[in-house]
């Protein structure tokens, strides 16, 4: 098993579950955070056993509290952008990830965090969760994908909202308005409502996953043509065996099994 100083990173079912580990910070995002963590997802790129993530913050107060607050008041014009930069690579890694990766979100998700939990293909939180990008309270603007990922998931209004006023909502409201797919009452239940939605989309053909994940995200990416990525996505879906099965089992009237050749 894979060792780190701020996560912890276990594989169970072919689930890789990644918990971010400072919880004296509240889970802060510094830099050695930032690289473990892609470190961790690159794992989960190659590790054929792995079918899937999750991803969470230890203890029951928070996800991520943002990005740690310490280390971003010492930057300047030059280093600031380089450390926005460097957060936006990893977590578009996870965004394109080939394998679903679900947020877990156990508590405070701002900042960094609200990003980190945007950037995963679904989010889950427990009730108590609080989500916001308050940036600007401390000068500055999101610097790891918010502001687009904000509006993306809750449009353009909803987002400039949040993003000028810095507000803070509870997960009911995040549910409201788009930018959470479930609530759950309890932290046990965000763990079973998590494991839940897992299996179901494991479940699934994993290269039908792969495809779904790519075409969505084609959709917003500048310069690419999302129609053409999703006919390439099917395209690519009717070459595998999955495929076969999948349309055999419908015909034959059974559950398909589904391989991942
Ligand atoms: N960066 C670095 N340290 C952080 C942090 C962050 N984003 N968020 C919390 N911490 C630290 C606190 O400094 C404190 O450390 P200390 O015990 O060494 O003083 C510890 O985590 C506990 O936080 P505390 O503020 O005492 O907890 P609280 O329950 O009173 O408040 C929050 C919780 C989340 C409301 C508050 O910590 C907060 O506002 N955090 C910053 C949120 C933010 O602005 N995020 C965006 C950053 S770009």
């Amino acid at each position: 098993m894979l060792k780190f100083s701020n996560l912890i990173f276990a594989i169970e079912n072919s689930i890789a579950t990644i918990t971010i580990n400072r919880e004296d910070k509240l889970n802060a995002l510094n830099t050695a955070t930032i690289e473990e963590l892609r470190l961790a997802v690159r794992v989960i790129y190659d590790d054929t056993e792995i079918r899937a993530g999750i991803i969470t913050g230890i203890g029951g107060k928070s996800f991520v509290a943002g990005a740690d607050i310490s280390e971003v008041a010492q930057l300047n014009e030059l280093n600031g952008r380089k450390y926005a930069e460097i957060g936006q690579e990893v977590f578009r890694m996870i965004e394109n990830a080939p394998k679903p990766i679900i947020a877990a979100i156990n508590g405070y998700a701002l900042g960094g965090g609200c990003e980190l939990a945007m950037s995963c293909h679904l989010r889950i939180a427990v009730q108590t969760a609080k989500f916001g990008q308050p940036e600007v309270n401390l000068g500055v603007i999101p610097g790891y994908g918010g502001t687009q990922r904000l509006s993306q998931l809750i449009g353009k209004s909803k987002a400039l909202e949040l993003l000028l006023t810095g507000d803070i909502i509870d997960a009911e409201q995040a549910a409201d308005l788009g930018l959470i797919n479930h609530v759950t009452a309890t932290q046990e239940q965000l763990w079973e409502k998590t494991h839940e939605l897992l299996n179901k989309i494991l479940s699934k053909a994993p290269r039908a996953l792969e495809m779904v994940i790519q075409s969505v995200n084609a959709a917003y990416e500048p310069g690419q043509n999302g129609y053409q990525t999703e006919a390439n996505g099917f395209a690519n879906c009717c070459a595998t065996q999955d495929f076969k099965e999948g349309t055999s089992a419908f015909l034959e009237k059974r559950p398909p099994k589904f391989t991942g050749n």
